[in-house]
């Protein structure tokens, strides 16, 4: 497995590729966990090559607390991909992929502004560009995008579209704790008794109580609820627990008759 952590040692890597062979790429933060092996089980399965891009993106981050505590866990997310048969890990720094110091970016004008946009200002155009960024490098066939961020898959799709990228967004299903918790990066940043009261976030909102009386619930229990909200077909939500941001959808109710 190649570790690249220059545009250069990637450019080079990359353009020895045959033009025959297809590439698929899983754009990821790091501390990987098993929603992340799930979707890099797939690139594996369904391309020749599969990449796996770690980048702790700063201009996604609206709040310097949530950046800087990200966790960074390198060596088992070597290990992890190494064992899943991933050919190559990119893994730049920040000089090299905004040479420009984020002068330039992708902006979306619309879906952005709902939801986690509405609560992480900037958040979505700093995530399109470094997507785009990391596209434009990879030129993979298909990347592979985890559901649980189901706004944020419904915006990468768009601006595929939108500018005519020859790339396949494949969503994939949310993978979740035996307590049906959403796996996420965030989870370890949970103490062991935020950990157990995060289990009532996928519960409650699984209910298909109107979306206010959801709110009043979640309330109820001590999280600080950013929204509920139907959107796109699911019913998203976001809350803090234990000073730790969750996210989760669920199918909205009319969508499961
Ligand atoms: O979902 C993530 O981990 C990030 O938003 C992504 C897509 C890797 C872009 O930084």
């Amino acid at each position: 497995m190649n570790i690249l952590n220059t545009i250069d040692a990637w450019q080079n890597w990359r353009n020895a590729i045959s033009h025959e062979k297809s590439v698929g790429i899983v754009p990821t933060m790091g501390a990987l966990h098993d929603g992340h092996r799930s979707l890099i089980t797939r690139c594996r399965r369904e391309n020749d090559i599969c990449v796996v891009s770690i980048f702790v993106n700063p201009t996604q981050f609206n709040d310097p607390n949530d950046l800087n505590n990200y966790p960074v866990t390198f060596d088992e997310d070597r290990n992890l991909c190494a064992a899943e048969g991933v050919d190559a890990i990119f893994m730049p720094q920040y000089a090299d992929l905004y040479p420009d110091d984020y002068r330039y970016r992708v902006m979306e004008n619309r879906d952005s502004q709902l939801l986690c946009g509405a609560h992480r200002p900037g958040h979505f155009d700093g995530m399109l560009s470094v997507v785009m960024k990391l596209f434009n490098l990879a030129r993979p066939q298909r990347a592979y995008f985890g559901e649980k961020d189901w706004q944020q898959l419904q915006l990468v799709k768009g601006m595929v579209e939108a500018f005519f990228m020859p790339i396949t967004i494949v969503p994939c299903p949310t993978v979740r704790e035996a307590d049906q918790l959403a796996l996420s990066s965030r989870n370890r940043r949970l103490s062991n008794d935020h950990r157990q009261k995060a289990a009532k976030f996928p519960r409650l909102l699984a209910t298909n109580a109107p979306t206010g009386d959801i709110i009043r619930l979640l309330e109820k229990d001590g999280f600080t609820v950013d929204y509920v909200e139907d959107f796109m077909g699911r019913r998203c939500a976001a809350i803090t627990c234990g000073g730790v941001r969750l996210i989760d959808n669920l199918p909205s109710p009319e969508r499961q008759e």
